[in-house]
């Protein structure tokens, strides 16, 4: 019998990644998409073709995680063994402009999953799509699944949540809920307004000479990047485990913002040269233009600051570990900007 998975945020950056990994495995995919004024599916737009979809087994529909109704009649009209609820305003910065919508989606939206699973069927799996942003202002360093939590924005305090609410449903009514702590995971599908693709972004355009600037924020912020590729593997595995549980999945490696900067200027052969503090700080090109700008409205009102976490628990049970390093995910981002004709010489 094939396996059916429902994936909320199918058209997202890891809902990409997923469904291609499950239709592999011979699922049959179901995707919520949401109704938006301009197509939102481009991610997804290949999977329709051959060789992943021979016999109809990705199958879209509309819906909300703001609207119960919708999610109940999904969940109880596609009967899936596998829920994964990717689903979010994933924003962290932007969580601050529209915090109760974001709370709205990212905290009752897995709630009303959690409870139609409930009322459905309670033997449905659930994955639900956790943060290191939860660990904020970090208790302990590196972050596993026993570091205590500290949310700095909008967004980390609806995942938290999240979390607690599906540990609750697990615990309460025998549900198989877990959730992964994943830690910042990029990709050339990666949103144009997370830091890693618009600066790939950026410095590919500036080498062009088809852009002249980039603003920034908090360049000094570090984070633990990985490769949404394999992370997605890591979704996967967590419900194929024998117990649900809560895993933290990263990389263990730790660069800043800035060090991300050097790395994708090495890359693409870009020379940089830095100059000036704080919010003057700027990066020159070899013709002493300013190409890199620090800009005010790019600061968070609260930073996170220090992520980087430890997959060891992953590594032991899950036999799960991340294949690709930040080169090679700098390299893979690269080659898509690279090929992306509007920013071609
Ligand atoms: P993403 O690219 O921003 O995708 C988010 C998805 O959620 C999109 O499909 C989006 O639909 C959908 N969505 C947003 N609001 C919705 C709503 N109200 N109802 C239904 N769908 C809605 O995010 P991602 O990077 O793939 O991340 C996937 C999940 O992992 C998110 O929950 C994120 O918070 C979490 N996470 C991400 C990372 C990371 O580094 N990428 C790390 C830890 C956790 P539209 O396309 O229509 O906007
Ligand atoms: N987005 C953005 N834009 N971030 C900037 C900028 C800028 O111009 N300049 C500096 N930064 C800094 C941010 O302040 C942050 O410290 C860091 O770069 C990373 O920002 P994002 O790429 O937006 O990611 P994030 O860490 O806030 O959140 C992402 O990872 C989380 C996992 O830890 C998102 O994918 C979240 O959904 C996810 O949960």
């Amino acid at each position: 019998m094939k396996k059916t998975a429902l994936i909320f945020g199918v058209t997202g950056q890891d809902g990409s990644y997923l469904s291609r990994l499950l239709l592999k495995k011979g699922y049959v995919v179901h995707g919520i998409i949401r109704r938006s004024s301009s197509i939102n599916t481009s991610r997804i737009d290949d999977i329709y073709q051959e060789p992943f979809t021979k016999k109809k087994n990705f199958i879209l529909h509309y819906g909300d995680l703001t609207d119960g109704t919708s999610i109940f009649d999904l969940i109880k009209k596609v009967r899936p063994n596998e829920i994964y609820n990717l689903a979010a305003q994933s924003h962290v910065a932007v969580s601050f402009k529209v915090p109760e919508y974001t709370t709205n989606t990212d905290a009752l939206g897995s709630l009303r999953i959690l409870d139609s699973i409930l009322k459905i069927n309670p033997k449905i799996k659930y994955y639900q799509a956790g943060s290191s942003e939860m660990f904020g202002k970090v208790q302990s360093y590196p972050q596993n699944e026993k570091t205590p939590f500290y949310p700095r924005s909008p967004y980390a305090v609806s995942k938290v949540y999240a979390h607690w609410i599906t540990i609750n449903y697990r615990e309460s009514y025998n549900i198989f809920a877990c959730n992964g702590i994943l830690f910042n995971h990029e990709s050339p599908l990666r949103g144009e307004t997370f830091v890693t693709k618009k600066i790939v972004k950026a410095l590919c355009r500036i080498k062009n000479k088809r852009q002249k600037k980039l603003y920034l924020g908090n360049i000094y912020a570090k984070r633990d990047w990985g490769h949404a590729e394999d992370y997605v593997i890591a979704m996967w595995k967590i419900l194929q485990y024998k117990k649900a549980d809560d895993w933290v999945v990263c990389t263990g490696k730790q660069y800043s913002v800035k060090q991300f900067i050097n790395l994708v200027a090495k890359k693409i052969n870009l020379k940089i040269r830095w100059k000036g503090k704080g919010i003057n700080e700027q990066a020159l090109s070899k013709d002493n233009k300013v190409i890199i700008q620090i800009k005010k409205k790019y600061f968070r009102p609260a930073e996170v600051d220090n992520l980087k976490g430890n997959y060891s628990k992953a590594k032991k049970f899950l036999n799960w570990k991340p294949s690709k390093d930040i080169n090679s995910l700098i390299q893979d981002m690269v080659n898509y900007e690279l090929n992306d004709v509007s920013n071609a010489k």
